[in-house]
């Protein structure tokens, strides 16, 4: 028999191949694979991977894109990753954390994992059930899981992308490995994302060229559509601002109104307001001399011209220090002392903590060109303030509880940039970029009859303001606790009337309240809870649902350690088994935060 005989096919065939090369040889081998196997996608660029059998090379690669976001940006990252994915022959899905079963990540191949990092140095709310189950006892084996964790954060802060740190240690400690090394990213962490993504999209072509390529529709959430978003704010009229503090109050808290009339602007209860705000011209051109310069300089930012006073007006943060400004700054100071602190990170996270940019360059005085000063400096990022309005009440308006950030440094008072720019610089005619930032995190149960539990303190209280109107124009019919922390009874308690008023309306059935100053000894809001251990455990049993808003740092973390001690006291619970409640509650949507 010749062997034109023996091929299944024309010699001729054979002949065409002389001459290719072997990214083309390559490229047609996939090719003619995913064809044996009936099904005519396009073929990829080949893995190197070791030949699988045929068993597991028919079986699709499963992909889960996860992400854990307070704020949207882990979650814009995510979006955009799997709307890079759709283009490819593979398939995927989406989820965000809220809707993730944390047992599921014991069935996952491959995870590319988007997380922001939240509070002092934790997980996104959304993450915590998964952060938890993987640091129980319950962890399952992950040595079949090959992950990607692309982690945001914001490097003024101590713990620097520590969520994305921990899971990415985790997972390994499971036995599972990663497809590419974590990245961190900082609060411009744009283009590091888009590198991450093409980077994450290369390496799964080359993967899948081995898998059959099945293309399917991602689950993806469509982000609400809306004219007015983040990218392109509504132009806001100020309706009101007014001081909810007394006037010898320490803290100055402003209860804030924006008209949406014409806006199409909509929000729930629990939703946040992100507000993209203007530096202070006094501290704009307190830095611009402190440097040398005079503000009139031309700056290009984005291929787009601005003057220095005008670019560090709308473009940039100028308050908060960090490391990256420190170490940048150092070079130009050329002061010994400067230089030696930035090359020890912790003594330089410990320097640039409540220690604003102006007042290290009062510090350490040196001249520097526009373009080099512009050059350390981060893009300005929106404010994000709890919305303390409900709809059903305010119609088209919107309230924010807005504390102002002020304190005394080197003689001078120094004031945080948004809050100062609501409480201060906003008149009826400045019209105020604004947009919702929706959080699904912090919602009021379906089902109105469940009763609530709301414990805050401070600004703390704004959401609860928008769930006791929301309660109220629904006619719910669950009772409603409010547990509320401030400095003192006759100066801090916010929206007083309002909370005696729905009191006496049948919509608030019980209400503590902790004056940390109005006595020797301090008392917080944790100290209530405590206090009330029986009848917590009681409406817990009732089904109720907890919430917890304001200061992460202290309160939050004070406020889950009194639950635990009242979770385990009453339901005669191990410190284990209390824990798993608490995280039940939490996978039940039953305990929800909104802490920052
Ligand atoms: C989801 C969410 C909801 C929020 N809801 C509310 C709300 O309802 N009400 C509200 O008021 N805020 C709320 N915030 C906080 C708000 O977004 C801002 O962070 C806050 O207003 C401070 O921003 P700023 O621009 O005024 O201060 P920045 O210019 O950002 O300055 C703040 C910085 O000042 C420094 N600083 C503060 N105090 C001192 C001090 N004593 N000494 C030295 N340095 C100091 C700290 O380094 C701090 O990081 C919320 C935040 C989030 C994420
Ligand atoms: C209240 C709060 C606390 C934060 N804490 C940290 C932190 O401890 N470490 C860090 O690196 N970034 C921290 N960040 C910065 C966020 O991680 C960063 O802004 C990120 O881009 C937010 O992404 P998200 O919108 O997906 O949540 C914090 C941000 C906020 C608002």
């Amino acid at each position: 028999m010749s062997d034109e005989q023996e091929l299944p096919f024309n010699q001729n065939l054979i002949q065409q191949l002389t001459g290719l090369d072997s990214l083309q040889l390559a490229w047609l081998s996939g090719y003619c694979w995913a064809k044996a196997k009936g099904n005519s996608t396009t073929a990829n660029i080949p893995s190197n991977e070791t030949p699988k059998t045929e068993a597991e090379n028919s079986k699709p690669l499963k992909i889960t894109i996860l992400s854990a976001s307070q704020t949207g940006n882990a979650k814009g990252v995510a979006t955009a990753l799997a709307e890079r994915l759709k283009q490819q022959p593979v398939s995927f899905q989406q989820f965000f954390a809220k809707d993730y079963k944390a047992k599921n990540i014991a069935d996952e191949e491959l995870l590319l994992f988007v997380t922001s990092t939240q509070g002092d140095g934790e997980p996104p709310e959304e993450a915590v059930a998964l952060y938890k189950f993987l640091h129980s006892k319950k962890a399952p084996n992950l040595s079949r899981l090959e992950y990607a964790v692309l982690g945001l954060g914001d490097s003024s802060y101590p713990h620097f992308c520590q969520a994305g740190k921990d899971f990415d240690k985790r997972f390994a400690e499971l036995g599972a490995t990663p497809l590419i090394p974590r990245v961190d990213a900082d609060l411009d962490f744009q283009n590091t994302a888009n590198e991450w993504i093409e980077q994450i999209v290369q390496l799964i072509s080359q993967k899948s060229a081995t898998k059959t390529q099945v293309k399917s529709e991602s689950n993806t959430i469509a982000a609400a559509s809306s004219q007015y978003s983040r990218a392109n704010p509504f132009n806001a009229t100020l309706l009101t601002n007014q001081k909810i503090t007394a006037r010898n109050a320490e803290k100055d808290i402003r209860h804030i109104e924006f008209d949406l009339a014409d806006s199409g602007l909509s929000y729930q209860v629990g939703d946040a307001l992100g507000v993209w705000f203007e530096n202070d011209p006094a501290l704009i051109m307190e830095i611009i001399e402190q440097i040398g310069l005079t503000g009139d300089e031309k700056v290009e930012i984005n291929a787009q011209s601005f003057l220095l006073k005008e670019a560090l007006r709308t473009q940039f943060e100028i308050t908060q220090s960090t490391p990256a400004f420190v170490k940048g700054y150092a070079k130009f100071a050329e002061n010994a002392e400067l230089s030696a602190l930035v090359e020890q990170p912790e003594t330089l996270a410990q320097f640039i903590q409540n220690r604003p940019i102006i007042s290290v360059l009062h510090q350490y005085p040196a001249k520097l060109t526009e373009t080099q000063f512009i050059g350390l400096l981060r893009p300005l990022a929106p404010r994000l303030y709890s919305i303390s309005s409900a709809q059903a009440e305010v119609g088209e308006e919107v309230h924010l509880t807005v504390g102002l950030v002020q304190f005394e440094q080197q003689g001078k008072v120094r004031k945080g940039a948004g809050s100062s720019y609501l409480a201060e610089r906003v008149n009826e005619d400045t019209p105020v970029k604004i947009f919702i930032e929706k959080n699904d995190h912090f919602r009021l149960p379906q089902d109105n009859s469940k009763p609530i539990i709301m414990i805050g303190s401070g600004t703390g209280i704004a959401p609860f303001r928008a769930f006791i109107q929301q309660r109220a124009a629904d006619e719910a019919t669950g009772k409603n606790w409010l547990i509320f922390g401030n400095q003192r009874f006759t100066q801090d308690f916010l929206y007083q009337t309002e909370w005696q008023q729905f009191a006496k309306d049948g919509y608030l059935h019980q209400y503590d309240f902790a004056w940390s100053r109005d006595q020797k000894q301090k008392i917080y809001v944790q100290d209530k809870i405590r206090e009330r251990a029986e009848l917590i455990w009681q409406w817990l049993q009732n089904g109720a649902y907890l919430y917890v808003c304001g200061d992460a740092s202290k309160m939050a973390k004070d406020v889950e350690k009194a639950l635990l001690d009242v979770i385990a006291e009453q339901g005669k619970l191990n410190a284990d088994d209390a824990e798993d409640y608490l995280n039940q509650l939490r996978e039940n949507q039953r305990y929800q935060r909104d802490v920052y």
